[in-house]
């Protein structure tokens, strides 16, 4: 047996037991005629004693242990002098005995403490090191019981874990996809699944009225902090039931996992809030509602006196932002310069600051407007002393994008982005379609397979831009943690999809032909949500990054760093595969 108990386990209650440890060294210091050791494994760390009075020939022995260095040792639990009150296990140490050097290490390329002094690029170089710090394995723990808590939740509603291939044929998810190119069917490949969508409906189409799948999803796209190439996803479906039933179904599980990850309860139902409204009132379709700010709309209020600016803007929209009517001339140019970087794209910046200090009212736009109607938009904006009006305007469109960006960034600004405040919202009545300016059509906002409002199917030919969708996301903290819709069952609308989509019938058979051949037999009406397992798991961590709750991360530039790739394969393979590299 290599050890009795782990590194975090030992208490005042196993003084004068004779125990086994093992783990590796984190620290080495020598005191006097004493060593001390700190034993860790990922349960903790314990304090070990060599005392060179006791046993010379032991005590000499560290001389040899370096950090990391994988040791097992055997001794008395004794009680210390002077107690650890930040260390669980801080009241014991163990009297060594005898010390096992199970494997030596080389120095580590950055120090293995929760506060590490490795840059990025070398922790994700050595990620097996980096994983053995109390942070990351704080993380992957918590990933661990959010995967065991949503089988369990799943599990008990008779939802089936069922496996989808991996190998499969590229499907339209607006993403693009990795391909893998195939030896025996020469010049064709397979594609990697953005996520098992046309699997998981077939499964309906099957029988199988509720499947679940903690599933690997692949996508080719841009990367972000909340975007890997590779991630995680809960994938639902159910059959038989209308959207109500879904967002029932699956608020059901975010409780589950708020009240058993995190403790916390909610008791009334999640905030639901249309599309239109996000984008009306927050400026985005994923609004974070730990703050107010919403937007007022002044167009009306403020247009007619002779502003040009104002006068020429489709839209003018406000954000009340508390307590900052201090806010000097040069925070309000700086601010003002950030709201017209090109990612933002305002062309400038109004402010109203309504401050008991000074002269009351002041205004970039006061030589336009009197005293009065500045009161008049504050009463309007529900603004109060010492709060200040931040005005963008412009086209409507962008302006409220942009309007959302500085929402977000006065909010980070002024600490209201807490971390460990959440607040989960449905986003609904996503539109079906939109506009792809580039290819002047139509593309699916969600996917092809996404359901129209029944009272909006008559606008599918005159006004497809109008049509809304049964879609809806799940939304914490200004993140897309999930989505998913009410599909089309029937063949017919289907293939209407396809059309206005701009997939001839030809293209729509080859591509789809399973699809809109499966839906002839007996489709039942399905709908089905997915969830980022990645994202959903940094947010109840805490985490800024997807990163730092997945084992084996890729950079930023898309590279596994540990395992140097993409990298080249050998020309055997390339020919093999019928491949010319160009
Ligand atoms: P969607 O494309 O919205 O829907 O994806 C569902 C959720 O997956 C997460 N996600 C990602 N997480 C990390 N890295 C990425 N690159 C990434 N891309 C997406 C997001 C997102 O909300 N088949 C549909 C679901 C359905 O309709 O049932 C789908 O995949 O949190």
């Amino acid at each position: 047996m290599y050890r009795s108990h782990t590194c975090g386990e030992l208490r005042i209650e196993n003084v004068n037991e004779i125990v086994k440890l093992c783990g590796w060294v984190q620290r080495i210091r020598l005191m006097g005629g004493m060593t001390f050791v700190d034993l860790r494994d990922r349960y903790g760390i314990t304090q070990l004693v060599f005392n060179i009075a006791k046993n010379k020939d032991l005590c000499e022995m560290t001389q040899f242990l370096g950090r990391e260095f994988v040791i097992q040792v055997e001794g008395k639990v004794i009680e210390r002098s002077s107690k650890n009150p930040d260390l669980p296990t801080g009241d014991i140490e163990m009297d060594v005995e005898t010390l096992n050097i199970l494997n030596p290490s080389e120095v580590p390329p950055f120090t293995i403490k929760d506060e590490t002094d490795g840059g990025e690029e070398l922790r994700m170089k050595y990620r097996y090191l980096d994983l053995r710090r109390t942070p990351l394995q704080k993380a992957l723990e918590l990933r661990h019981k959010m995967s065991q808590e949503t089988r369990k939740y799943l599990n008990e509603k008779h939802f089936l874990d069922i496996e989808t291939p991996f190998l499969i044929r590229s499907t339209p998810e607006g993403a693009r996809d990795f391909v893998v190119p195939s030896r025996a069917g020469e010049g064709k490949f397979y594609a990697l699944p953005q996520s098992p969508q046309l699997f998981k409906q077939l499964l309906m189409v099957a029988g199988y009225d509720k499947y679940y799948q903690i599933v690997r999803c692949f996508r080719d796209e841009d990367l972000r902090a909340d975007r890997q190439p590779e991630f995680t996803q809960i994938d639902c479906e159910m059959s038989f039931v209308e959207q109500e039933d879904i967002l029932q179904t699956f608020e059901g599980l975010a409780k589950h996992l708020f009240k058993t990850v995190r403790n916390i309860e909610f008791e009334k139902p999640f905030l639901r809030m249309s599309y239109a409204e996000a984008m009306e009132f927050y400026g985005s379709d994923k609004p974070d509602l730990r703050f107010d700010m919403r937007f007022t709309n002044i167009t009306d209020l403020v247009k007619g006196k002779n502003f040009k600016v104002f006068d020429e803007s489709e839209y003018i929209g406000a954000i009340c932002v508390k307590n900052i009517s201090e806010y000097s001339r040069k925070q309000i140019d700086e601010l003002t310069e950030w709201v017209k970087r090109p990612q933002i794209g305002a062309k400038g910046l109004v402010y109203v600051k309504f401050s008991p200090n000074t002269s009351g009212i002041k205004s970039s736009v006061d030589k336009f407007y009197s005293a009065d109607e500045l009161k008049i938009w504050a009463e309007k904006c529900n603004a109060q002393e010492q709060d200040t009006l931040l005005i963008l305007c412009g086209e409507k469109e962008k302006t409220l994008v942009a309007l959302g960006e500085l929402r977000l960034e006065m909010a980070k600004r002024l600490g209201l982005r807490d971390s460990k405040t959440f607040f989960p919202l449905w986003v609904l009545d996503f539109p079906l379609l939109e506009w792809d300016a580039e290819n002047q059509r139509f593309q699916a906002k969600h996917h092809p397979f996404t359901s129209p409002h029944k009272e909006d199917f008559s606008l599918l030919d005159s006004n497809p831009a109008e049509v809304r969708a049964n879609a809806y996301d799940l939304v914490i903290n200004g993140t897309e943690i999930g989505g998913g819709s009410i599909r089309i069952h029937n063949s017919e609308l289907q293939k209407k999809m396809f059309n206005v989509l701009g997939f001839s019938q030809e293209e729509a058979e080859k591509q789809f032909g399973f699809l809109l051949n499966a839906f002839k037999f007996g489709a039942p009406p399905h709908g089905g949500i997915a969830f980022g397992f990645d994202r959903w798991t940094a947010i109840f961590n805490e985490s800024e990054s997807i990163r730092d709750v997945m084992a084996f991360p890729k950079n930023n530039a898309g590279r596994d760093m540990m395992l140097d790739t993409p990298a080249p394969i050998s020309q055997q393979q390339i020919n093999e595969l019928h491949i010319r590299c160009v």
